[in-house]
């Protein structure tokens, strides 16, 4: 079962250098935290090359923002960096304040180089592991950080206390500019170049090329508990994680809490949050965490190298008489492990009954995918399969960002010819989806179309994968909302069959979620968040080949149903 690993010590040392969260120190109510975010280009070095690379602050990751529910934030962004770029507050409602969402051309105009915006919100009623990352282009392959959200003052978490808490966020690191392998792959037509690594903690571990001497280190008493706040801020892949030995208990997922699960090993898409308890009860000694790719599509290329940190107990580390440097591998599920993917996933229920909408007002039914663009003529732009370009949909249109205005602005006010309210509720045309889909289907239109919805209206979207290239797990993200996922499946959605079948007791609550490869799943909830709201693939590669659509959510008539006047200082195209 497991491989032993020759490592030298440095575990004393370490323990200097770990991450050590300082409790709260806060006996008031709600709190503003005010942060200055300075985007901007910081020489690192990894894999034995030092790139610049984009980040806030010069840190990598970025800065983690500890708050507790019913907080604000005030987030000054100053960009001092040569790219464009927003930040999103990845699962944040952003009630009636589309203006601070952030997803650029969607709800604002990018902050130009030189200038500054301030994002300012609240946490309403969240509480667990969220995150924040740049929502241009591909720089959120260096532009993220944690957010974490305790329970109010005096309140305690659904589950006993642990005794550390230690995010864990999981990249993906390119040996070169990631800026540069979009701009290629948006050149060529071809598929982006896959990563080089993937990283804990910005670090890549004693698997790589000169990493071993910063592998990401956490100290644990012997029988203490610890939470482990899992970020998948992977650019374009889902990872398996598994530490030695260990059993891991899920107790959230994107900031709403789970029935305690236990299992030993978690798969998280790019975008979801992961909340884990793990009992230091094993002997002292190291163990490795590794997290791996699992990989859904047939016949891409993808990054297979594991990424690697130390659990380390602290009687093991300091001991002066410990005979054993090994380290203990886990063991992780094939790259295409799509059962154990799928149980993991499946598994997950919210603590007790929760309230979902009953009488669905808007049953929507939406494929997702990707395609091919042909080309009449052999082009250095045509280099994807037989001289194509790949691109992506949902519904058959492959969502296109403005450059003039964002959507949310040219909607707020009334500017015409930037977007149009006409996305399809159901594909324009019916086939097999996950059967072998004719040629002629391949290549989906562009377009700028959102689809409205009314104030307080229950919505339902059936996510159903494609066949077209390939079936595929896509990792859907919804902006300003959280969804419950009452069903999932594989083959086509079959209303008659699928629906009896729904959850709608205890479902996990999300913000992001996966279609099985091949397969569907089922979101409910209620449009009561006004504004612009994108939903999208959260693997960038299809991202930026249209994988996306937007909500508009019209204003209600009570108070807290209109969207706010937008700031002074929101930015300018
Ligand atoms: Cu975390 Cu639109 O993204």
């Amino acid at each position: 079962m497991h491989k032993l690993i020759d490592k030298p010590d440095q575990s004393c040392l370490l323990i200097a250098l770990s991450v050590v969260l300082a409790s709260l120190v806060s006996f008031s109510d709600a709190e503003v935290h005010y942060h200055e975010f300075v985007i901007q280009a910081q020489p690192v070095k990894r894999l034995c090359r030092t790139h610049k690379i984009i980040t806030v602050n010069g840190q990598f990751p970025g800065p983690i923002l500890e708050v507790r529910d019913g907080d604000s934030l005030v987030i000054k962004t100053t960009n001092i960096a040569q790219y464009n770029v927003t930040l999103h507050w990845h699962g944040v409602r952003q009630l009636a304040n589309p203006w601070a969402d952030g997803p650029e051309y969607v709800t604002q105009c990018p902050i130009q180089p030189g200038g500054t915006y301030t994002y300012r919100f609240n946490i309403q009623k969240q509480e667990g592991t969220l995150w924040w990352h740049a929502h241009s282009k591909w720089l959120r392959a260096t532009v993220y950080g944690a957010l974490i959200i305790y329970p109010k003052v005096g309140l305690p978490y659904p589950f006993l206390t642990p005794n550390q808490e230690i995010p864990i966020l999981l990249g993906e690191w390119w040996d070169r500019d990631p800026m540069d392998v979009l701009r290629q792959a948006l050149f060529t037509g071809a598929a982006p170049n896959v990563s080089d690594a993937y990283t804990i903690n910005g670090q890549p571990g004693d698997f790589y090329r000169c990493s071993n001497q910063e592998t990401a280190v956490f100290s644990v008493e012997s029988g203490e508990t610890v939470l482990l706040r899992f970020v998948n801020a992977a650019l374009n892949q889902e990872l398996f994680f598994a530490v030695a030995n260990h059993k891991l208990t899920v107790v959230g997922v994107d900031a709403a809490y789970t029935k305690p699960f236990t299992t030993s090993v978690i798969m998280i898409a790019p975008g979801q949050t992961t909340d884990v308890l793990l009992t230091a009860d094993q002997s002292p000694s190291r163990y490795y965490m590794a997290a791996s790719a699992y990989h859904s599509s047939q016949n891409a290329a993808f990054d297979n190298t594991t990424t690697t940190a130390i659990l380390e107990y602290k009687s093991e580390s300091c001991s002066a008489r410990r005979q054993s440097s090994q380290v203990l591998v886990p063991q992780l599920p094939a790259s295409n492990d799509t059962a154990t993917a799928t149980a993991f996933t499946a598994g997950l229920r919210s603590p007790s009954k929760i309230s979902i909408p009953n009488n669905i007002d808007e049953n929507l039914f939406f494929t997702v995918g990707l395609g091919l663009i042909n080309c009449s003529l052999p082009s250095p732009n045509c280099q994807g399969p037989n001289g194509t370009r790949f691109t992506a949909s949902m519904n058959n249109v492959s969502f296109v960002l403005p450059t003039a205005l964002s959507v949310m602005q040219a909607y707020y006010q009334g500017v015409s010819g930037i977007f149009s309210a006409d996305f399809p509720p159901v594909p324009p045309i019916q086939f097999d989806y996950t059967g072998n889909v004719s040629r002629g289907l391949w290549q989906p239109v562009g377009g700028t179309k959102v689809y409205k919805l009314k104030y307080g209206s229950a919505v339902q979207i059936v996510l159903q994968d494609t066949s077209i290239l390939s079936t595929e797990d896509h990792p859907i993200h919804l902006h300003g909302y959280q969804f419950s996922v009452v069903g999932m499946g594989f083959g086509n959605f079959d209303a008659a069959r699928d629906m009896p079948k729904f959850n709608l007791v205890d479902p996990p609550v999300r913000n992001t979620i996966g279609t099985p490869p091949g397969g569907w799943v089922a979101i409910r909830f209620v449009a009561n968040n006004p504004g612009v709201w994108l939903m999208h693939c959260h693997i960038d590669s299809h991202l930026v080949w249209g994988l996306a659509m937007c909500f508009l959510v019209e204003n209600g008539e009570g108070e807290q149903q209109t969207v706010i006047p937008p700031p002074p200082d929101l930015p300018k195209c």
